[in-house]
């Protein structure tokens, strides 16, 4: 009671000292009014603009130092949809995110309409796995043969709604697709590391490897380029279930093939659940090899997932081989990637997937033999720049900042050809 009090007391004196100043509000003529409504108007463009990444791109042109009423009419109106299609974005505080907004909402017992509706909402894709998608078709789109990695398909599956949700769709209904972009300039990155792990996959097919996994695998479309090496081997796309059910209706709608030894296998790395125990229900032969790949996915995922996930899969049949890309810590990458690097994370916080874990080389390379890999590579990457990006006259490079570790126990047999 002391306390409730004490708290009515403090509310009513600060009460009490705005009084005089609203009283006297109350005799400010027309002018003043409006002047204090654009002082406020223009404080809220700047919170607007420094806060909320959505709101910043659609005020670009309008200078809150100089903003009044007259430049309200220039602000397009926000639409329900606007907000459905990248609340991320607007959200001014970075903590917050659809998934958060979700997760709390999924608690909620209350049976109300929008809940309902929310529970029976279609399925949407991991949007930075758009980027992603997005990163490895600009390597095609900008930039001159020979290709490193030829993959535009991937960046056909999302639809007009899920590219303006990632800023992707220009005014004129088409891809907007520009070297400024950062996915862009990341696109060394995303096709030197896809080239790595399919050119892998094609030499433990070679020796008799027949089932492949991808973790995360996001827009990947390796099941839908490469018809013929994907004849040859079981398949299992492992990932969140809402981009899963995604993809899985775009192909459809696409008509883009789904074959039969194709899975797609809905898991949650940070639930406890068992991938290999999902993917062994959909009919992967734990007795067999594979190769089992995760690219741009550690950044996303806990410490103990990741762990987890590599000790599941050092357990697996003989000759198997984990890779996986990882994020450096920023002192560990060049100095003058760390603005690119700093938006890239800026952007992604944003969209609801912060970048929460880091790894020095020496750290994966521990982590993957305490797992019980006794072969353990890191491909660092110079190392990608010097395989895939060397002959190259126009300066594409691989980003400094994320490397590959491959792990394979070697104390047992590599293939399975019988
Ligand atoms: C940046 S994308 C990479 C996609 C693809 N591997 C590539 O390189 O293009 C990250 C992927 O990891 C998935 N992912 C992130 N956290 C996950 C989790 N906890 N469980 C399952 N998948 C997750 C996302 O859904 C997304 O598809």
């Amino acid at each position: 009671m002391a306390d409730y009090e004490r708290l009515r007391e403090r509310h009513l004196a600060e009460f009490s000292a705005l009084v005089p100043e609203h009283l006297e509000r109350l005799r400010w003529p027309v002018e003043r009014v409006r002047e204090e409504r654009e002082r406020r108007l223009r404080a809220l463009l700047v919170a607007a603009r420094e806060r909320s990444p959505w709101h910043g791109r659609r005020l670009a042109a309008i200078d809150p130092a100089t903003a009044t009423e007259a430049d309200l009419t220039r602000i397009p109106p926000m639409t329900k949809d606007d907000m459905m299609a990248d609340l991320d974005g607007i959200f001014a505080d970075p903590r917050l995110s659809r998934r958060l907004v979700e997760a709390h909402v999924d608690t909620l017992v209350d049976d109300a309409y929008l809940i309902r509706c929310r529970r029976a909402r279609m399925p949407a894709p991991d949007l930075t796995a758009v980027g992603a998608a997005f990163g490895r078709a600009a390597h095609v789109l900008l930039d001159d043969p020979p290709y490193v990695f030829d993959d535009t398909l991937s960046i056909r599956l999302p639809d007009d709604d899920v590219l303006r949700a990632v800023n992707l769709l220009g005014p004129d209904g088409r891809l907007v697709v520009t070297r400024e972009d950062p996915r862009a300039q990341w696109r060394g990155t995303f096709v030197g590391r896809a080239r790595f792990v399919e050119d892998f996959v094609a030499q433990r097919l070679a020796k008799g490897v027949d089932q492949y996994v991808i973790l995360g695998a996001g827009l990947d479309t390796f099941a839908q380029r490469r018809p013929e090496a994907a004849a040859r081997l079981r398949i299992f796309e492992v990932d969140e279930q809402g981009t899963q059910r995604w993809k899985e209706a775009r192909l459809r709608d696409l008509q883009l093939p789904i074959p039969p030894q194709l899975r797609f296998v809905p898991v949650d790395f940070e639930s406890g659940d068992s991938w290999v125990d999902l993917i062994a229900k959909a009919g992967f032969d734990v007795t067999r090899a594979s190769v089992v790949a995760s690219t741009g996915v550690t950044q996303y995922i806990s410490r103990d997932a990741l762990v987890a996930t590599m000790r599941a899969a050092a357990e697996l049949a003989p000759g198997t081989t984990f890779i996986c890309t990882f994020i450096l810590p920023v002192a560990l990458i060049d100095p003058g990637e760390r603005d690119l690097r700093a938006a890239t994370e800026e952007r992604s916080a944003g969209r609801g997937c912060p970048w929460i874990s880091f790894y020095a080389p020496d750290e994966m390379l521990r982590l993957a033999r305490a797992a019980g890999f006794d072969d353990v590579c890191h491909v660092s990457a110079s190392e990608f720049n010097a395989r895939y990006f060397a002959a190259r006259p126009d300066g594409l490079r691989a980003a400094s900042g994320e490397h590959l570790v491959t792990a394979t126990r070697t104390d047992r047999v590599v293939g399975t050809k019988s």
